[in-house]
């Protein structure tokens, strides 16, 4: 199975870090949390997963700051993120970004996480539990289907 590079950041509940640590371990591959260490320099990796919470509609700061800030150009790059509720896609602007790196941009994959943000935490917070079991398997679905396929191009 071709290599994958996990490049995440995890601030409020640690749904994201709980995402990335089941699909990076059952596949052997590194998870680099940038708001630990800064990205390695990137290697003969097949394929590049950028995660990250939803905040504020979109992939967290230090997540598009990496984007910004590193060599993309011909990689292949999927993105993971987790949110409280799912009402469009909240990947779109780091895909944009990524796009005008020159990153061969795969898609997302969201899915919901534990969110007490503001006054949600009055009610208890919303997707108590998220991730869980069925999220965790469906994001290794679709990171494994990408790898698949950069084994067998075309
Ligand atoms: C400051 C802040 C802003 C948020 N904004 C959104 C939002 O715009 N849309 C959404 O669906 N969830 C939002 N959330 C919920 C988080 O995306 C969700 O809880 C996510 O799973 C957090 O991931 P983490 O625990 O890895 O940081 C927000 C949470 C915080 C703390």
């Amino acid at each position: 199975m071709p290599s994958a590079l996990f490049l995440y950041t995890s601030s409020h509940h640690g749904n994201t870090r709980k995402l990335v640590e089941f699909v990076a371990s059952s596949l052997g591959a590194r998870a680099v949390d940038l708001l630990r260490s800064a990205p390695p320099p990137f290697g003969d990796e097949e394929l590049i997963v950028l995660a990250s919470g939803v905040y504020f509609q979109t992939l967290s700061k230090p997540l598009l700051a990496c984007i910004q800030s590193n060599a993309f150009a011909g990689r292949r790059v999927a993105i993971l993120y987790t949110c409280g509720l799912p009402l469009c896609d909240y990947a779109k602007e780091a895909a944009g970004l990524l796009q005008r790196q020159g990153a061969i941009y795969l898609g997302s994959h969201g899915c919901r996480g534990f969110d007490s943000f503001g006054p949600l935490r009055y009610i208890g917070g919303i997707a108590k539990g998220r991730p869980n079991e069925a999220d965790l398997r469906s994001a290794l679905s679709f990171v494994s289907g990408l790898l698949r396929d950069a084994s067998h191009p075309g």
